[in-house]
């Protein structure tokens, strides 16, 4: 049996829309800065970035920022299609507007996907864990699976071989170095590592995790005159796989369809079981990612590295804040 949003009241459809809005809160963000804002008119829901909220250092072209807002726009794709509804999704859909992102219409109510279900369960549960993954291996069999959703998000996924692990851990380290050498770099990750806790942004150090040798090293997230929360621990990432998302160009709309891909791969992993970390120091300066175009043989522009294993330690990460919903999110009447 199929209905209609049209069966739906108008306060029930506002209703819908603004819970799919309030599902991608827990998406994850650049520096958590969630630069994202969502407005409920009718059946529409429209996604916006939120300029103020690009890191001008780090993040100078805004990559990054759509990136984000590509995954929010997944996180409440998957939760209005978990919850049985079909949607029209119009990317950039006003030239004039380059900040309005996505405009998602609701459409007719659909059978939803067991599959789409889990993803929507694990939003809440996926987190960024910074520690080392242990010895169990991630099966290509797994791989197979994040490439296949990656690409029905329209980018592709690059599996990094053991024989490029080093060049991905070097063109890091350089791009890391190159960004610890620049004081605005430095100035802005203190800034968005010590935030007040109203803000509801920001990455606490209680998440930074105490610098040691990794395969690939992982961002220093602890600001100045701070102690990281968590220790590496006990794994040295030997089973952890490291994946590129990438894709055919960079504007907008692509960046954005990335941040989507990203979504889909975090969210299938977290359902299996899998921990998840997102590396995009190399992204961010021009030479590391060169490097990083050359792993992919210059087929496409690499968007973002993730690194998927198994945890070591069952304790359980400490919070991480988000935004109000009444911050990000308005009803229009
Ligand atoms: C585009 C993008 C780039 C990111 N880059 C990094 C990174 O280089 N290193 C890192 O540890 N986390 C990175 N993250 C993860 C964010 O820091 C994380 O999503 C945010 O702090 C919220 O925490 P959570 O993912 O545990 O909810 C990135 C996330 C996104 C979306």
């Amino acid at each position: 049996m199929t209905a209609s949003p049209q069966r739906l009241t108008s306060s029930e459809t506002t209703a819908v829309l603004e819970a799919a809005a309030r599902a991608s809160l827990p998406a994850p963000s650049v520096f958590n800065t969630q630069p994202w804002h969502w407005r409920v008119t009718g059946d529409i829901l429209e996604l916006s970035s939120d300029p103020e909220r690009q890191l001008d250092a780090t993040d100078p072209d805004g990559r990054l920022l759509l990136i984000s807002c590509g995954a929010a726009l997944h996180h409440a794709r998957t939760a209005l299609a978990a919850a049985g509804y079909a949607v029209t999704v119009d990317r950039m859909p006003d030239p004039a507007h380059p900040e309005l992102l996505a405009r998602i219409q609701l459409g007719a109510a659909v059978p939803p996907n067991p599959e789409t279900q889990r993803m929507a369960a694990a939003i809440p549960r996926r987190r960024t864990d910074r520690r080392a993954f242990g010895d169990r291996q991630v099966s290509e069999a797994m791989i197979t699976r994040l490439r296949r959703l990656v690409e029905f998000e329209g980018a592709y996924l690059h599996e990094v071989p053991q024989d490029q692990v080093a060049m991905l851990a070097i063109a890091t380290e350089r791009a890391a170095g190159i960004e610890h050498d620049d004081p605005t770099y430095r100035a802005e990750l203190n800034r968005w590592t010590n935030r007040p806790q109203w803000r509801g942004d920001g990455v606490p150090p209680t998440t930074a995790v105490e610098p040691t040798p990794r395969r690939v090293a992982v961002r220093d997230f602890t600001p100045v005159g701070a102690t990281a929360g968590l220790s590496a621990g006990d794994g040295v990432d030997k089973g952890a796989a490291y994946v590129i998302v990438y894709g055919n160009g960079d504007q907008p709309t692509d960046l954005l369809r990335g941040g989507e891909a990203m979504s889909t791969l975090l969210l299938l992993a977290t359902a299996e079981g899998l921990a998840t970390a997102l590396l995009s120091e190399a992204v961010e300066v021009t030479w590391p990612r060169r490097l990083l175009r050359g792993l992919l043989s210059d087929l496409g522009e690499p968007y973002l590295v993730v690194r998927l294993g198994y945890p070591v330690s069952r304790v359980p990460l400490p919070p991480v804040p988000r935004r109000d919903a009444a911050e990000t999110i308005t009803t229009q009447g």
